[in-house]
């Protein structure tokens, strides 16, 4: 049976990760401009070894809740489902990333918005949510055109890069 599953935008796929993608990944996500908001488990720089590592723990998965953003053929992004557990096993978490030099192109709003029909549609969930850290107005701006809203801002949650930053809080009910 094909489990594959693959989220189809203008000009990319959402995909699941398999053997070949280190190179590519690694290429586009070794840049401080893409991890500057991301947790620090999304390292700067970002070796080979991590690109390996990570192509390697997602090949096989099901069910797929981390996606590579496909652009003909190279990895261009990334983009996560978290299934939170016990009591907030309702709430789905995102989490996305891409390319600097895809910025601005409406590419991650669009992704977005598959991914939130995907887990909707494929998981029992009733809110999906995304965190944003101060100063990523981009990212806040993309969770808006795809129908979040703000509902919270947790001051100083957050230590990245030696500076301490607010968490936005973002979610979409189903
Ligand atoms: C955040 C990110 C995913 C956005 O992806 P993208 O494909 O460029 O986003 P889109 O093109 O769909 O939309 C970006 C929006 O932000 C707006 N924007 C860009 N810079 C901005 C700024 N400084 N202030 C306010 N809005 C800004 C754009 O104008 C656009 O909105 P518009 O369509 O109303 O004009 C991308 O920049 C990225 O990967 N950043 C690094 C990783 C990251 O921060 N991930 C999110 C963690 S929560």
């Amino acid at each position: 049976m094909d489990k594959k599953i693959v989220l189809t935008g203008n000009g990319f796929i959402l995909r699941d990760w398999k053997n070949g993608d280190e190179i590519s990944l690694q290429k586009n996500a070794d840049n401080p401009n893409v991890s500057r908001y991301l947790m620090d488990r999304f390292p700067y720089p970002y070796p080979l070894e991590a690109a390996i590592a990570w192509v390697n723990s997602q090949v096989g998965l099901h069910p797929v809740l981390n996606f590579a953003i496909d652009i003909a053929g190279e990895i261009a992004g990334g983009m996560a489902i978290e299934l939170k557990e016990d009591v907030h096993r309702k709430t789905g978490v995102i989490g996305y990333w891409l390319a600097e030099q895809y910025w601005g192109q409406g590419i991650m709003t669009e992704a977005v918005k598959l991914l939130t029909a995907y887990a909707f549609g494929h998981f029992d969930l009733v809110r999906l949510q995304a965190c944003v850290y101060s100063k990523n107005y981009p990212s806040m701006r993309v969770l808006e055109k795809a129908g979040y809203h703000k509902e919270a801002v947790l001051q100083n949650a957050v230590f990245k890069n030696g500076e301490l930053l607010d968490e936005h809080v973002y979610a979409i009910l189903k």
